[in-house]
């Protein structure tokens, strides 16, 4: 079983974002997890499309965008013209989902849908037919660094279990929390990709982080 490793820059140095994405990337990124947040869907604030656009042209690997705003579908767009390879939003954020991954997807962007620890995670199934990828969040979006929710194993290991009862090649992200001790267990739960916050940016040896998190088998 190999994992995909999604740094995320929310936890990287903000006034150097540019090195960070190279120093990540050096480290053995496969994507870099970009975490956009606006005040009201989540009690921090981040960054908007300028900064994508402009880390895109450090990035060799893909840019897997978070939204964690507000009625996305009125940025959709302007992240799609950053450069985003990988776009998602939060199923609570918004009632346009569909029509919200159908523009995704038009784009040639893959189009991800993400779902907060509260949210019954039946709701994903919902939109099986309209996404490359969920975003299994496993801590309460908004702050890097926050301890993993434990019954975020079990979510994973149920969508897994739906998305191969059907054939289908959803990937699986997780998102918050993971760490060293705890990657082999979300791996052996189904996630295809795991993003690392602040276990990697905190750490003198990010290389050794993402190799653990990669090298699960
Ligand atoms: C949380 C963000 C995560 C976060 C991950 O709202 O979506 O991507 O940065 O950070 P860690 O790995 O430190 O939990
Ligand atoms: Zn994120």
């Amino acid at each position: 079983m190999t994992v995909k490793a999604a740094p995320s820059i929310l936890s990287g140095d903000f006034s150097r974002m540019g090195e960070e994405v190279i120093r990540m990337e050096r480290a053995g990124a496969d994507m870099i997890h970009c975490d956009v947040m606006d005040g009201l869907f989540v009690p921090n604030l981040t960054f908007g499309h300028k900064m994508v656009a402009d880390l895109r042209k450090y990035a060799t690997t893909p840019m897997d965008v978070h939204l964690m705003i507000v009625r996305p579908e009125r940025y959709l767009d302007k992240y799609i013209e950053a450069g985003a390879d990988r776009l998602s939003f939060h199923i609570e954020a918004t009632e346009l989902i569909t029509e919200s991954l159908e523009r995704i997807r038009s784009a040639d962007v893959k189009a991800g849908i993400a779902i907060c620890p509260e949210t019954p995670i039946e709701k994903a199934i919902e939109y099986f037919d309209y996404c490359d990828f969920i975003v299994v969040m496993g801590v309460h979006p908004g702050f890097s660094g926050q301890k993993y929710i434990p019954e975020t194993t079990e979510r994973l290991k149920f969508l897994r279990s739906e998305i191969s009862k059907r054939n289908l090649t959803i990937e699986l992200e997780m998102d918050g929390g993971a760490n060293e001790s705890n990657v082999r267990e979300i791996a052996s739960a189904g996630a295809d990709i795991i993003v690392s916050g602040s276990c990697a940016f905190n750490s003198p040896t990010p290389e050794k982080v993402i190799q653990t998190f990669r090298g699960i088998d």
